[in-house]
């Protein structure tokens, strides 16, 4: 029997993508997918370090592996992502069953470390910054989950620096794909029959800045909008302080842009959103939000929240209420505080009492749910069109699609019915998080 790979995600979406291309690498060597972890030769976690709990839950899943590896001290284990870049030898030294560490412009590598390790079993650790890659990324062959929809990273990095993040420290400056490369990708996707591709990015609004030719998120719009047979184009995520009026105008301008914008707002106070050094001021986001709607008034404009920020009054933290109250988003996610080291707002003072941060999160999730499902029963007795993923986890009788608004409906499976078709669903019965209803 040929040797198997197993591969387990954290986090982001950029990680999901990642992932995808880790897994096309082994591929190439030959490895097939295992059905679960006992039966794999190399187990990789591609690992998340933005909240402390994302960390947590890997060294609990390294806890597990190490059991595995008793059974079977031929396995490979490999860390790679963000708590690779973050972390770098330190992993081996603390946990000496990991063989490989690789940071995430290390996925280039894999093969080489994979088949050096197989020879010598020596510990690697690779964690260079080469923003050089994000140049090469096409070449990365990626083992893709679905055949309806593809990820597609644009960019690499992030130059922000919010006071909370770790990003900028584990992905490095901003780099970007040229359009060309983006197109040239998109086109294959869509021959090989993908219909929907969602572009990736930790702030796709900068994309293209690095080029310091004029090149901009709009243009690269404009440009994926003309590529025949991808039907849908998303992407993730916004930055407020970097969308421009003309990017909203690209994405109205374009039917194939799905409607739906997550934009994270991160606080509703001015005084927390210059700590958190956002670049806007609730002001300048409610009048983006008003021209994005004016705009396109079928949209949904989903957004990430922190609560328990260091300094955050309970005076703060109403006005984040409040602000949820008046945008009125479809949904939100909400996130307590999480210091991460090495970030500047993890040595500022007041940090908050994880008591109050959890109360202060309950308020926010209480308000938007409410929100959210008011959001959903508007949509009750009204048809949209989806587009099928596939069947439930629960259920193989009903499957579900999303809207152009990224709302899940989930349906009983009809005949004839495929993976990636075009349909239209009524609504019959809203939830806060989904909605039910029928094929019509
Ligand atoms: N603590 C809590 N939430 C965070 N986020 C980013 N960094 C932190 C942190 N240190 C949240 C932000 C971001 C989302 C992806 O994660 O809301 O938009
Ligand atoms: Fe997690 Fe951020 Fe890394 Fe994505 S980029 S995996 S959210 S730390």
């Amino acid at each position: 029997m040929g040797k198997q790979y197993f591969t387990i995600t954290y986090g982001c979406q950029m990680n999901e993508s990642d992932t995808e291309r880790i897994n096309g690498q082994l591929a190439e060597l030959g490895y097939t997918e295992a059905p679960a972890m006992e039966d794999a030769d190399i187990i990789i976690l591609n690992t998340c370090s933005i909240r402390q709990n994302a960390e947590e839950k890997v060294y609990g899943k390294i806890g597990e592996i190490k059991r595995v590896k008793e059974k079977n001290p031929d396995l490979l284990v490999g860390i790679m992502g963000c708590m690779a870049q973050e972390n770098k030898g330190k992993l081996i030294s603390r946990m000496p069953i990991i063989d490989f560490v690789l940071g995430p412009y290390h996925i280039h590598d894999l093969k080489e470390v994979v088949e050096e390790e197989l020879a010598a079993r020596q510990h690697v650790v690779r964690t260079q910054m080469n923003p050089e890659r994000v140049k090469d990324y096409s070449e990365l062959r990626a083992e893709r989950k679905s055949r309806t929809f593809a990820w597609v990273p644009i960019m690499q990095g992030c130059n922000k620096f919010c006071t909370y993040c770790i990003v900028p420290y584990v992905r490095g400056r901003q780099t970007s794909r040229t359009v060309e490369d983006i197109v040239r990708e998109a086109e294959g996707l869509a021959e090989e029959g993908y219909k929907e591709i969602t572009l990736l990015g930790q702030n796709v609004n900068s994309y293209g800045l690095d080029f310091r030719d004029g090149t901009d998120f709009a243009d690269l719009i404009r440009a994926l909008d003309r590529v025949d047979g991808i039907e849908r184009i998303r992407y993730m995520t916004s930055h407020p302080r970097d969308m421009t009026f003309d990017m909203v105008d690209a994405m109205a301008d374009s039917p194939k842009v799905a409607r739906h914008m997550h934009l994270p707002v991160q606080h509703g106070d001015n005084e927390m959103l210059r700590r958190m050094n956002r670049g806007y001021t609730i002001e300048h986001f409610m009048e983006l939000l008003a021209y994005v709607r004016k705009r396109m008034p079928d949209i949904a404009v989903t957004t990430d929240l922190i609560t328990g920020f260091p300094g955050e009054t309970e005076e703060m933290h109403q006005a984040t209420l409040r602000l949820l109250r008046e945008a009125q988003f479809d949904s939100a996610y909400t996130f307590i505080y999480s210091p991460r080291q090495g970030t500047p707002a993890a040595r500022m003072e007041d940090q908050i009492p994880d008591d109050v941060k959890k109360r202060r999160l309950q308020e926010l999730m209480d308000v938007e749910n409410e929100i959210s499902l008011a959001k959903n029963q508007a949509m009750e007795g009204r048809v949209f069109s989806i587009l099928v993923e596939g069947p439930t986890k629960q259920d193989a009788g009903h499957w579900y699609g999303r809207t152009s608004t990224n709302k899940m409906i989930i349906f009983p499976k009809t005949d004839g019915l495929a993976i990636g078709d075009m349909r239209e669903a009524l609504v019959e019965q809203a939830q806060t998080w989904v909605l039910k209803g029928k094929l019509v």
